[in-house]
Protein backbone atom coordinates (compact mmCIF):
# COMPACT_ATOMS: atom_id res chain seq x y z
CA UNK A 1 0.00 0.00 0.00
CA UNK A 2 1.69 3.24 -1.10
CA UNK A 3 2.05 5.67 1.69
CA UNK A 4 0.00 8.73 1.88
CA UNK A 5 -1.32 10.89 4.46
CA UNK A 6 -3.77 10.05 7.12
CA UNK A 7 -7.03 11.15 6.07
CA UNK A 8 -9.81 10.44 8.98
CA UNK A 9 -9.20 10.63 12.83
CA UNK A 10 -11.32 7.99 14.89
CA UNK A 11 -13.54 9.30 17.88
CA UNK A 12 -11.97 10.27 20.71
CA UNK A 13 -10.96 6.88 22.96
CA UNK A 14 -13.33 6.25 25.90
CA UNK A 15 -11.99 2.56 27.24
CA UNK A 16 -8.15 1.43 26.15
CA UNK A 17 -6.73 -1.98 27.48
CA UNK A 18 -2.86 -1.31 28.16
CA UNK A 19 -0.71 -4.91 28.70
CA UNK A 20 2.17 -4.93 30.85
CA UNK A 21 1.02 -1.37 32.18
CA UNK A 22 3.35 -1.97 34.96
CA UNK A 23 6.41 -2.44 33.10
CA UNK A 24 9.01 0.52 31.93
CA UNK A 25 7.39 1.93 28.81
CA UNK A 26 3.75 0.60 30.05
CA UNK A 27 3.76 2.15 32.90
CA UNK A 28 4.53 5.87 31.72
CA UNK A 29 2.20 4.96 28.56
CA UNK A 30 -0.66 4.50 31.29
CA UNK A 31 0.31 7.51 32.76
CA UNK A 32 0.53 9.64 29.23
CA UNK A 33 -2.70 8.33 28.21
CA UNK A 34 -4.48 9.68 31.54
CA UNK A 35 -2.94 12.43 31.18
CA UNK A 36 -3.29 13.40 27.85
CA UNK A 37 -6.80 11.92 27.38
CA UNK A 38 -8.19 12.25 30.65
CA UNK A 39 -11.56 11.06 29.29
CA UNK A 40 -10.09 7.83 28.44
CA UNK A 41 -10.42 4.48 31.39
CA UNK A 42 -7.12 2.65 30.93
CA UNK A 43 -7.43 -0.50 31.67
CA UNK A 44 -3.99 -2.02 32.73
CA UNK A 45 -3.11 -5.73 32.80
CA UNK A 46 0.28 -7.02 34.06
CA UNK A 47 1.54 -10.20 35.24
CA UNK A 48 3.69 -8.56 37.75
CA UNK A 49 6.53 -10.50 36.59
CA UNK A 50 9.95 -9.72 37.89
CA UNK A 51 9.77 -6.42 35.95
CA UNK A 52 6.49 -5.49 36.68
CA UNK A 53 6.31 -3.29 39.62
CA UNK A 54 3.01 -1.79 40.93
CA UNK A 55 4.99 0.93 42.19
CA UNK A 56 5.56 2.40 38.72
CA UNK A 57 2.11 3.52 38.74
CA UNK A 58 1.95 4.52 42.41
CA UNK A 59 0.80 7.94 41.83
CA UNK A 60 -2.31 7.14 40.03
CA UNK A 61 -3.96 5.11 43.45
CA UNK A 62 -7.72 6.56 43.55
CA UNK A 63 -7.87 7.54 40.28
CA UNK A 64 -11.13 6.40 39.11
CA UNK A 65 -10.39 6.73 35.16
CA UNK A 66 -7.20 3.66 36.19
CA UNK A 67 -8.10 0.30 36.96
CA UNK A 68 -5.44 -2.50 37.54
CA UNK A 69 -5.68 -6.03 37.12
CA UNK A 70 -3.37 -8.56 38.05
CA UNK A 71 -3.47 -11.54 35.39
CA UNK A 72 -1.99 -12.81 32.54
CA UNK A 73 -1.62 -11.89 28.64
CA UNK A 74 -2.05 -15.65 28.14
CA UNK A 75 -5.21 -16.19 29.64
CA UNK A 76 -7.59 -15.69 26.84
CA UNK A 77 -11.27 -15.53 28.91
CA UNK A 78 -9.83 -12.90 31.10
CA UNK A 79 -8.19 -11.00 28.11
CA UNK A 80 -11.47 -11.21 26.33
CA UNK A 81 -13.70 -9.80 28.82
CA UNK A 82 -11.43 -6.81 29.75
CA UNK A 83 -11.29 -6.16 25.59
CA UNK A 84 -15.27 -5.91 25.90
CA UNK A 85 -16.52 -1.73 25.04
CA UNK A 86 -12.48 -0.98 24.72
CA UNK A 87 -11.71 1.10 21.23
CA UNK A 88 -8.24 -0.22 21.75
CA UNK A 89 -5.59 -2.52 23.16
CA UNK A 90 -2.36 -1.19 23.50
CA UNK A 91 -0.24 -4.60 23.54
CA UNK A 92 3.29 -3.71 25.43
CA UNK A 93 3.70 -6.36 27.30
CA UNK A 94 6.70 -8.39 26.61
CA UNK A 95 10.09 -9.91 28.00
CA UNK A 96 12.67 -7.29 27.11
CA UNK A 97 15.79 -8.10 28.12
CA UNK A 98 18.80 -9.26 25.68
CA UNK A 99 21.03 -10.95 28.75
CA UNK A 100 18.34 -12.39 29.86
CA UNK A 101 17.10 -14.20 26.41
CA UNK A 102 20.30 -15.50 25.95
CA UNK A 103 20.29 -16.85 29.51
CA UNK A 104 17.00 -18.56 28.81
CA UNK A 105 14.80 -18.30 25.66
CA UNK A 106 11.91 -20.07 26.77
CA UNK A 107 10.14 -17.23 28.97
CA UNK A 108 10.47 -14.80 25.60
CA UNK A 109 8.65 -17.81 23.51
CA UNK A 110 5.99 -18.19 26.00
CA UNK A 111 5.45 -14.55 26.69
CA UNK A 112 6.20 -12.62 23.46
CA UNK A 113 5.25 -14.98 21.06
CA UNK A 114 2.18 -17.36 22.76
CA UNK A 115 1.00 -14.28 24.71
CA UNK A 116 0.57 -12.24 21.23
CA UNK A 117 -0.84 -15.11 20.15
CA UNK A 118 -3.29 -15.37 22.87
CA UNK A 119 -3.92 -11.44 22.88
CA UNK A 120 -4.81 -11.85 19.03
CA UNK A 121 -7.12 -14.49 19.68
CA UNK A 122 -9.21 -12.97 22.40
CA UNK A 123 -9.16 -9.94 20.20
CA UNK A 124 -10.58 -12.06 17.17
CA UNK A 125 -13.22 -13.99 19.48
CA UNK A 126 -14.14 -10.75 21.27
CA UNK A 127 -14.84 -9.25 17.72
CA UNK A 128 -16.85 -12.02 17.07
CA UNK A 129 -19.53 -11.73 19.67
CA UNK A 130 -19.66 -7.87 18.76
CA UNK A 131 -17.71 -7.33 22.06
CA UNK A 132 -14.73 -5.59 20.58
CA UNK A 133 -14.59 -3.42 17.29
CA UNK A 134 -11.19 -1.31 18.16
CA UNK A 135 -7.47 -1.36 17.02
CA UNK A 136 -5.12 -3.50 18.46
CA UNK A 137 -1.59 -2.09 18.56
CA UNK A 138 1.48 -3.83 18.60
CA UNK A 139 4.94 -2.84 20.32
CA UNK A 140 7.45 -3.44 19.02
CA UNK A 141 11.12 -3.09 18.33
CA UNK A 142 13.58 -2.01 16.06
CA UNK A 143 15.90 -5.33 16.75
CA UNK A 144 13.57 -7.30 14.67
CA UNK A 145 15.63 -5.30 11.39
CA UNK A 146 18.96 -6.90 13.08
CA UNK A 147 22.24 -5.24 12.87
CA UNK A 148 23.46 -2.53 10.83
CA UNK A 149 27.53 -1.41 10.40
CA UNK A 150 28.82 1.41 12.41
CA UNK A 151 30.94 2.88 9.81
CA UNK A 152 27.73 3.69 7.46
CA UNK A 153 25.57 6.14 8.93
CA UNK A 154 23.64 6.88 5.96
CA UNK A 155 22.00 3.15 6.17
CA UNK A 156 18.82 3.22 7.82
CA UNK A 157 16.24 0.55 7.98
CA UNK A 158 12.46 1.35 7.16
CA UNK A 159 9.44 -0.64 7.65
CA UNK A 160 9.87 -2.24 4.23
CA UNK A 161 13.18 -3.46 5.58
CA UNK A 162 13.35 -7.27 6.02
CA UNK A 163 13.71 -8.82 9.53
CA UNK A 164 16.74 -10.41 10.52
CA UNK A 165 16.76 -10.86 14.59
CA UNK A 166 19.86 -11.97 15.76
CA UNK A 167 19.07 -13.12 19.13
CA UNK A 168 16.57 -14.91 20.68
CA UNK A 169 14.45 -11.81 22.24
CA UNK A 170 14.42 -10.14 18.82
CA UNK A 171 13.42 -13.46 17.56
CA UNK A 172 10.39 -13.52 19.84
CA UNK A 173 9.34 -9.97 18.74
CA UNK A 174 9.95 -10.31 14.94
CA UNK A 175 7.42 -13.96 15.34
CA UNK A 176 5.03 -11.56 17.60
CA UNK A 177 5.32 -8.97 14.35
CA UNK A 178 4.59 -11.68 11.84
CA UNK A 179 1.47 -13.37 14.26
CA UNK A 180 0.27 -9.78 14.12
CA UNK A 181 0.71 -8.79 10.23
CA UNK A 182 -1.20 -12.45 9.38
CA UNK A 183 -3.98 -11.68 11.90
CA UNK A 184 -4.63 -8.80 9.99
CA UNK A 185 -4.42 -10.22 6.40
CA UNK A 186 -5.85 -13.89 7.25
CA UNK A 187 -9.37 -12.18 9.63
CA UNK A 188 -8.74 -8.06 8.85
CA UNK A 189 -7.85 -7.02 12.47
CA UNK A 190 -7.48 -3.41 12.80
CA UNK A 191 -3.81 -3.85 13.36
CA UNK A 192 -0.75 -1.54 13.83
CA UNK A 193 2.28 -2.15 14.76
CA UNK A 194 5.29 0.25 16.59
CA UNK A 195 8.80 -0.55 16.05
CA UNK A 196 10.85 1.70 18.99
CA UNK A 197 14.60 2.33 18.96
CA UNK A 198 16.35 2.46 22.77
CA UNK A 199 13.96 3.92 25.54
CA UNK A 200 15.44 5.46 28.26
CA UNK A 201 13.56 7.38 31.38
CA UNK A 202 12.13 7.40 34.19
CA UNK A 203 10.86 3.72 35.97
CA UNK A 204 13.40 1.69 33.78
CA UNK A 205 14.57 -1.73 35.26
CA UNK A 206 18.17 -1.37 36.27
CA UNK A 207 19.03 -4.43 34.16
CA UNK A 208 19.43 -2.30 31.00
CA UNK A 209 22.46 0.30 30.35
CA UNK A 210 21.39 3.55 31.43
CA UNK A 211 19.23 2.66 34.91
CA UNK A 212 22.21 -0.20 35.42
CA UNK A 213 24.94 2.12 35.31
CA UNK A 214 23.92 5.45 37.00
CA UNK A 215 22.63 3.10 40.07
CA UNK A 216 26.21 1.23 39.95
CA UNK A 217 28.03 4.42 39.74
CA UNK A 218 25.58 5.88 42.67
CA UNK A 219 26.51 2.75 44.84
CA UNK A 220 30.02 3.20 44.07
CA UNK A 221 30.34 -0.17 41.67
CA UNK A 222 32.44 0.41 38.42
CA UNK A 223 30.07 -0.17 35.42
CA UNK A 224 30.16 -3.34 33.03
CA UNK A 225 31.08 -2.27 29.54
CA UNK A 226 30.51 -4.94 26.62
CA UNK A 227 33.41 -5.81 24.44
CA UNK A 228 34.95 -2.84 22.62
CA UNK A 229 31.99 -0.45 23.63
CA UNK A 230 31.88 0.93 19.78
CA UNK A 231 28.13 -0.55 19.68
CA UNK A 232 25.69 2.05 18.44
CA UNK A 233 22.15 2.99 20.22
CA UNK A 234 19.73 5.35 18.91
CA UNK A 235 18.22 6.86 22.38
CA UNK A 236 14.57 7.99 22.37
CA UNK A 237 13.13 9.36 25.31
CA UNK A 238 10.42 7.27 26.92
CA UNK A 239 7.51 10.34 26.47
CA UNK A 240 8.37 10.32 22.82
CA UNK A 241 7.11 6.93 22.04
CA UNK A 242 4.23 7.40 24.34
CA UNK A 243 3.37 10.46 21.73
CA UNK A 244 4.28 8.32 19.06
CA UNK A 245 2.24 5.21 19.83
CA UNK A 246 -0.52 7.82 20.62
CA UNK A 247 -0.37 8.99 17.36
CA UNK A 248 -0.25 5.88 15.65
CA UNK A 249 -3.24 4.45 17.68
CA UNK A 250 -5.39 7.58 16.22
CA UNK A 251 -4.52 8.81 13.48
CA UNK A 252 -2.30 5.94 12.12
CA UNK A 253 -3.64 4.06 8.90
CA UNK A 254 -4.93 0.23 9.54
CA UNK A 255 -2.75 -2.76 9.25
CA UNK A 256 0.65 -0.17 9.27
CA UNK A 257 3.57 -0.68 10.99
CA UNK A 258 5.69 2.91 11.98
CA UNK A 259 9.25 2.98 13.13
CA UNK A 260 9.84 5.36 16.10
CA UNK A 261 13.42 6.35 16.68
CA UNK A 262 15.23 9.30 18.44
CA UNK A 263 17.55 10.73 16.02
CA UNK A 264 20.21 10.30 18.70
CA UNK A 265 22.82 7.71 18.04
CA UNK A 266 25.33 7.18 20.54
CA UNK A 267 28.29 4.65 21.08
CA UNK A 268 28.54 2.63 24.49
CA UNK A 269 31.57 4.25 25.19
CA UNK A 270 30.15 8.17 24.38
CA UNK A 271 26.90 6.89 27.00
CA UNK A 272 28.83 6.17 29.17
CA UNK A 273 32.13 8.65 29.21
CA UNK A 274 28.39 11.14 29.40
CA UNK A 275 27.04 9.54 32.44
CA UNK A 276 30.23 8.96 34.57
CA UNK A 277 30.82 12.97 33.28
CA UNK A 278 27.05 13.98 34.92
CA UNK A 279 28.15 12.20 38.23
CA UNK A 280 31.72 13.50 38.29
CA UNK A 281 33.26 9.98 37.74
CA UNK A 282 36.16 9.37 35.99
CA UNK A 283 37.03 6.70 33.37
CA UNK A 284 38.79 4.31 35.62
CA UNK A 285 34.91 3.06 36.62
CA UNK A 286 34.39 1.09 33.75
CA UNK A 287 35.15 -2.27 33.38
CA UNK A 288 35.69 -3.24 30.48
CA UNK A 289 34.10 -7.31 30.21
CA UNK A 290 33.21 -9.78 27.59
CA UNK A 291 31.03 -8.71 24.59
CA UNK A 292 27.67 -10.12 24.65
CA UNK A 293 27.48 -13.06 22.36
CA UNK A 294 25.66 -12.20 18.67
CA UNK A 295 26.17 -8.59 19.79
CA UNK A 296 24.17 -6.30 17.35
CA UNK A 297 26.57 -3.27 16.22
CA UNK A 298 24.33 -0.94 15.36
CA UNK A 299 20.76 -0.26 15.26
CA UNK A 300 19.03 2.95 13.27
CA UNK A 301 15.87 3.27 11.80
CA UNK A 302 14.89 5.80 9.17
CA UNK A 303 11.09 7.31 10.55
CA UNK A 304 10.21 9.58 7.64
CA UNK A 305 7.08 7.54 7.77
CA UNK A 306 5.60 8.69 11.20
CA UNK A 307 7.03 12.16 10.37
CA UNK A 308 5.44 12.47 6.92
CA UNK A 309 2.07 10.59 7.81
CA UNK A 310 1.50 11.58 11.25
CA UNK A 311 3.17 14.66 11.53
CA UNK A 312 5.11 13.20 15.15
CA UNK A 313 8.86 14.06 15.70
CA UNK A 314 11.36 12.89 18.69
CA UNK A 315 11.38 16.65 20.84
CA UNK A 316 12.10 14.96 24.63
CA UNK A 317 15.03 12.77 23.57
CA UNK A 318 17.95 15.76 22.68
CA UNK A 319 21.20 15.39 24.55
CA UNK A 320 22.64 16.32 26.72
CA UNK A 321 19.76 17.98 28.57
CA UNK A 322 17.31 14.60 28.55
CA UNK A 323 20.19 11.98 29.99
CA UNK A 324 20.97 15.18 32.64
CA UNK A 325 17.13 14.67 33.80
CA UNK A 326 16.93 10.92 33.60
CA UNK A 327 20.48 10.20 35.57
CA UNK A 328 18.69 12.81 37.82
CA UNK A 329 15.30 10.92 38.57
CA UNK A 330 17.27 7.96 39.31
CA UNK A 331 19.39 9.97 42.23
CA UNK A 332 16.42 11.48 43.48
CA UNK A 333 14.52 8.51 43.57
CA UNK A 334 16.73 5.85 45.05
CA UNK A 335 13.84 4.13 47.41
CA UNK A 336 12.70 2.88 43.95
CA UNK A 337 15.60 1.50 42.40
CA UNK A 338 17.36 0.35 45.87
CA UNK A 339 14.13 -1.64 46.40
CA UNK A 340 14.84 -3.55 42.98
CA UNK A 341 18.69 -3.98 43.88
CA UNK A 342 18.05 -5.80 47.04
CA UNK A 343 15.61 -8.74 45.79
CA UNK A 344 16.15 -11.29 43.12
CA UNK A 345 18.12 -9.04 40.86
CA UNK A 346 21.06 -9.81 43.27
CA UNK A 347 21.12 -13.07 41.91
CA UNK A 348 20.45 -11.90 38.06
CA UNK A 349 23.59 -9.96 38.52
CA UNK A 350 25.59 -12.66 39.83
CA UNK A 351 25.17 -15.08 37.65
CA UNK A 352 25.45 -12.37 34.75
CA UNK A 353 28.40 -10.15 35.80
CA UNK A 354 30.21 -12.55 38.10
CA UNK A 355 30.16 -10.00 40.79
CA UNK A 356 27.51 -9.20 43.73
CA UNK A 357 26.11 -5.43 43.98
O1 LIG B 1 16.46 -1.29 20.26
C1 LIG B 1 15.37 -1.48 21.12
C2 LIG B 1 15.74 -2.45 22.20
O2 LIG B 1 16.61 -1.78 23.09
C3 LIG B 1 14.56 -3.00 22.96
O3 LIG B 1 13.77 -3.74 22.09
C4 LIG B 1 15.03 -3.90 24.09
O4 LIG B 1 13.93 -4.37 24.82
C5 LIG B 1 15.95 -3.14 24.97
O5 LIG B 1 16.46 -4.01 25.98
C6 LIG B 1 17.08 -2.52 24.17
O6 LIG B 1 18.00 -3.52 23.74
P1 LIG B 1 19.59 -3.35 23.94
O7 LIG B 1 20.18 -4.70 24.01
O8 LIG B 1 20.13 -2.38 22.95
O9 LIG B 1 19.59 -2.63 25.40
P2 LIG B 1 20.60 -2.78 26.63
O10 LIG B 1 20.28 -1.66 27.56
O11 LIG B 1 20.59 -4.15 27.19
O12 LIG B 1 22.01 -2.52 25.97
C7 LIG B 1 22.29 -1.32 25.30
C8 LIG B 1 23.72 -1.41 24.81
O13 LIG B 1 24.59 -1.40 25.94
C9 LIG B 1 24.02 -2.70 24.06
O14 LIG B 1 24.90 -2.42 22.98
C10 LIG B 1 24.72 -3.58 25.09
C11 LIG B 1 25.42 -2.57 25.98
N1 LIG B 1 25.55 -2.98 27.40
C12 LIG B 1 24.41 -3.34 28.05
C13 LIG B 1 24.49 -3.74 29.37
C14 LIG B 1 23.22 -4.16 30.11
C15 LIG B 1 26.79 -2.99 28.02
O15 LIG B 1 27.83 -2.63 27.43
N2 LIG B 1 26.86 -3.41 29.34
C16 LIG B 1 25.75 -3.79 30.03
O16 LIG B 1 25.87 -4.17 31.21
Amino acid sequence: MPDRPATSARPPLRRVLVTGGCGFIGSNLVRYLRTQRPGCHVVNLDALTYSGNPENLADLAGDTGYTFVHGDIRDRALVERLLERCDAVIHAAAETHVDRAIMDSRPFMETNVLGTQTMLDAALHARERGAFAGVFLHVSTDEVYGSLPADRPDLRFTETSPLHPNNPYAASKASSDLLVATCRNTFGLETRVARASNNFGPYQFPEKIIPLFVTNLVQGLKVPLYGDGLHVRDWLHVDDTCEAILAILERGRAGETYNIGGHNERSNLELTRSILAILGKGGEMIRHVADRPGHDRRYATDTAKIERELGWRPTRSAWPAALERTVRWYIDNPGWWQRIRAGAYRDYYRRQYGETV
